[in-house]
């Protein structure tokens, strides 16, 4: 490092677990690039004074998390129309003093899907489980990659509802309560569970009933930590198609070092990184 070294980095509250230091550093590294990526725990009511100190100090940009993803929208100059439409950020690029707000979880997503189980999009009737930040990005991607149909299925009903309305006219789209998912599950040929159910340490809870699984699905659970949550297990034992969360932390990691360095990210080091940080 010296006086030359540029600044990428991460806020949210809190941000000791995240992973994306050890994939960026190493990326950085890998690219002979020099900048460094450091994580920021600012909380709330911090946010407006960290945004602005970012932008004096000439960040090149900086990756948002959880709770800061759709505050940010506030001192943003522009939102990219992806980022828009899921109403949340999670890459913030900062180019020639503006600020321009991304969302790469969705297009992470699709990558990880499609590279790991080599899925073909058309077709697909899928079942959203859960209805939160996450579901938003998973259900925009699969409704603009062109899925036939899908159903989101939340405890709280009413927000399925409100997130299926805003995938208007881009695909056919349903919404139930999570206790219904029985009525869909036969037809379902792709399931993504977007909730925290089976998140570690709760490693042995499961949101749906897995005698609804079954050898015609693929089953996606964005959980990476364990990296096979009993969903995953279940779906496998009953010979669905299986595929965890880890490729959608590495793919927008991926696709946000892309928007920031104007190059390709160099994939396998970063999952490397990402794997031996896991451990
Ligand atoms: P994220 O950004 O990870 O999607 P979120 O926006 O807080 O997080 O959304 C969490 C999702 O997990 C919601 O769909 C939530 O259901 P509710 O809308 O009913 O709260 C779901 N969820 C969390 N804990 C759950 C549980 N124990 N059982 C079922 N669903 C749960």
């Amino acid at each position: 490092m010296d006086a030359g070294t540029g600044v990428v980095g991460l806020i949210g509250h809190p941000v000791g677990h995240s992973k994306s230091p050890e994939m960026m550093n190493r990326a950085f590294r890998a690219r002979g690039l020099p900048f460094v990526y450091l994580a920021f725990d600012v909380s709330p009511q911090e946010l407006e004074t960290a945004v602005r100190g970012m932008q004096a100090l000439g960040f090149r940009g900086w990756n948002v998390t959880i709770p800061h993803k759709v505050a940010i929208l506030e001192y943003l100059d522009e939102v990219e129309e992806t980022a828009r439409e899921i109403g949340a950020v999670n890459t913030v690029v900062s180019r020639d003093g503006r600020l321009i707000g991304y969302n790469t979880d969705s297009e992470g997503y699709l990558r990880s899907l499609v590279d790991e189980t080599g899925l073909e999009l058309a077709g697909q009737r899928v079942l959203i489980l859960g209805a939160g930040g996450a579901a938003r990005a998973v259900a925009h991607a699969l409704a603009v990659a062109g899925v036939e149909s899908i159903t989101i299925a939340n405890r709280t009903r009413e927000k399925a509802e409100r997130l299926a309305a805003s995938l208007g006219r881009k695909v056919d789209a349903r919404a139930l309560s999570l206790a219904e998912v029985a009525r869909v599950a036969g037809e379902t040929t792709l399931l993504v569970q977007t909730t925290s159910v089976g998140m570690y340490p709760e490693t042995e809870a499961i949101p749906i009933d897995p005698s609804l699984l079954h050898e015609g699905m693929t089953v996606s659970d964005l959980i990476y930590r364990p990296r096979k949550t009993l969903l995953l297990r279940e779906a496998e034992a009953r010979g669905a198609r299986v595929h965890g969360g880890l490729g959608m932390l590495l793919h927008q990691a991926a696709l946000a070092f892309e928007k920031w360095m104007g190059r390709a990210a160099p994939v396998d080091v970063m999952r490397d990184a990402l794997e031996e940080a896991m451990k």
